[in-house]
């Protein structure tokens, strides 16, 4: 596995990177890497077969971060990362200083303004334009064919590819299922700043969408009370601050009245458990 810090590296592998016949294959992360990385590194893998490449870069984003956020505590264990990168067979770790990423009077930004304005990014202002921003140069450095991403974010894969639609990026974007932990909650690099508390009540993030689904499934088809009945279930959580829970359309993201059969909605939520914010989805169907 070939590591570089610095773009000029990248730029040149992916010239030599041209000569052959598979796809260049795109794991973008901010490190902190588990399971569900692990699992889209595999499929980037098998999409790139023998004769292409599978690149992940590990940065943490400034951008992305509000000022009352945990950059500063976001984990950054790369030796780790290091070893779980080669174990699964990447062929380019790129991982830039963000010296390297922003050019110091750096004035140009990517923003999505419609999918971006609810959810998450009600509460987390310039949160997508980071990304967005993030994303487009990434994408600018490593050209992939293909780049894959966690459909826990499920906004963010949303609008990462809005920006690419728009942007006419010549890249496809494929998204992953979830990867949990054996209790259901879903895998993320912020899991291991959970307290032993947390950690305990975490999974009862995701049996609460569970309980959404099973009401669905059962028949009901009001949003306002699927919606309702989430929240109070979140809002019960011991430490738990509910950030939202909304039942979308799972391509818009704008929201339903009512569940029709063959709707394509999904329920996210969002919440602070102790100093932790976790975010979670399911499909939601009838
Ligand atoms: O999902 C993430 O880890 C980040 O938001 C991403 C896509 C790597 C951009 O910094």
């Amino acid at each position: 596995m070939k590591t570089a810090a610095r773009i000029g590296p990248v730029t040149l592998w992916r010239k030599k990177a041209e000569g052959t016949s598979g796809p260049v294959v795109f794991v973008p992360t901010m490190g902190a890497l588990h399971e569900g990385h692990a699992s889209l590194i595999r499929r980037a893998r098998r999409l790139a077969g023998r004769k292409g490449s599978v690149v992940v870069s590990i940065f943490v984003n400034p951008t992305q971060f509000g000022p009352k956020e945990d950059l500063a505590k976001y984990p950054r264990p790369f030796a780790q990362d290091l070893a779980l990168c080669k174990r699964e067979g990447v062929d380019l770790l790129f991982h830039p200083t963000p010296e390297e990423m922003y050019e110091g009077d750096s004035s140009v930004k990517v923003c999505e303004s419609s999918l971006s304005t609810g959810l998450c990014g009600a509460s987390r202002l310039g949160h997508f334009n980071g990304v967005c921003t993030v994303v487009a140069m990434l994408f600018q450095i490593i050209r992939p064919d293909i780049a894959i991403f966690g459909e826990k974010d499920w906004q963010q894969v949303a609008v990462i590819r809005r920006m690419v639609r728009d942007l006419k990026m010549p890249v496809k974007i494929l998204s992953h299922a979830t990867v949990r932990e054996e209790d259901g909650l879903a895998l993320s690099s912020r899991n291991r700043l959970l307290s032993p508390e947390s950690r305990l009540v975490a999974p009862r993030i995701y049996q609460a969408l569970l309980t959404a689904l099973m009401a669905a499934e059962a028949g009901e088809t009001s949003v306002a009370r699927l919606r309702r009945r989430l929240t109070s279930d979140l809002a019960v959580i011991p430490r738990t601050v509910v950030d939202y829970a909304e039942i979308v359309d799972e391509s818009t993201l704008l929201p339903l009245q009512k569940l029709t059969p063959g709707s394509a909605a999904r329920a996210l939520v969002a919440v602070q458990l102790g100093s932790v914010r976790l975010i979670d989805n399911l499909g939601i169907s009838r």
